[in-house]
């Protein structure tokens, strides 16, 4: 029964992206786009790194990540690349506002991180993906 609930759930989200893929194309120069990438697949890479952390129980380790790979530390690693190379730059402004937020939300979960407090910790997580579905669901480069 949950296998079969699984697979409709699966057809049904398939056929609502085809059909219904209402995101805003951006377009960017093609060494924007691929410096976008490396950064997306790095970003993924902390986000299960540092559920593995938290898991552990190693959460101030969990919030040091956060801090370093997606919150303000992040920021501002291709600020001395050529304007094509750079993602940010070819952003709509409420697109670029979304990775901000990301960024800001990034390093509040690391402030919660850093006391050390699992529980609290643990209730933040969600805050570390919510940047990453709002922009996903609304913006495409290709
Ligand atoms: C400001 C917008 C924005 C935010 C925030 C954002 N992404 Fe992305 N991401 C994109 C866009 C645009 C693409 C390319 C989509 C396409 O192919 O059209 C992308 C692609 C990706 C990819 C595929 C990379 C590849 O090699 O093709 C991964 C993985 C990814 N994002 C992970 C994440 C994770 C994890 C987060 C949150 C920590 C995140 N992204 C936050 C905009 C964003």
């Amino acid at each position: 029964m949950k296998t079969i609930l699984i697979g409709a759930l699966a057809l049904l989200a398939g056929t609502l992206h085809a059909a219904d893929d209402g995101r805003q194309l951006v377009a960017m120069p093609a060494a924007a786009e691929a410096a976008l990438r490396v950064e997306m697949r790095a970003n993924l890479l902390a986000i299960n790194e540092i559920l593995g952390l938290v898991a552990a129980g190693k959460i101030t380790e969990a919030g040091e990540v956060a801090e370093k790979e997606l919150g303000h530390s992040a920021m501002g690693k291709h600020r001395s690349q050529p304007f094509d190379a750079r993602p940010g730059p070819h952003m709509p402004a409420a697109m670029h506002a979304i990775g901000m937020e990301g960024h800001q939300a990034a390093s509040d979960f690391a402030r919660v991180a850093a006391s050390g407090d699992r529980d609290k910790t643990i209730t933040a997580l969600p805050s570390l993906t919510s940047g990453c579905v709002a922009c996903h669901y609304a913006y495409r480069i290709r």
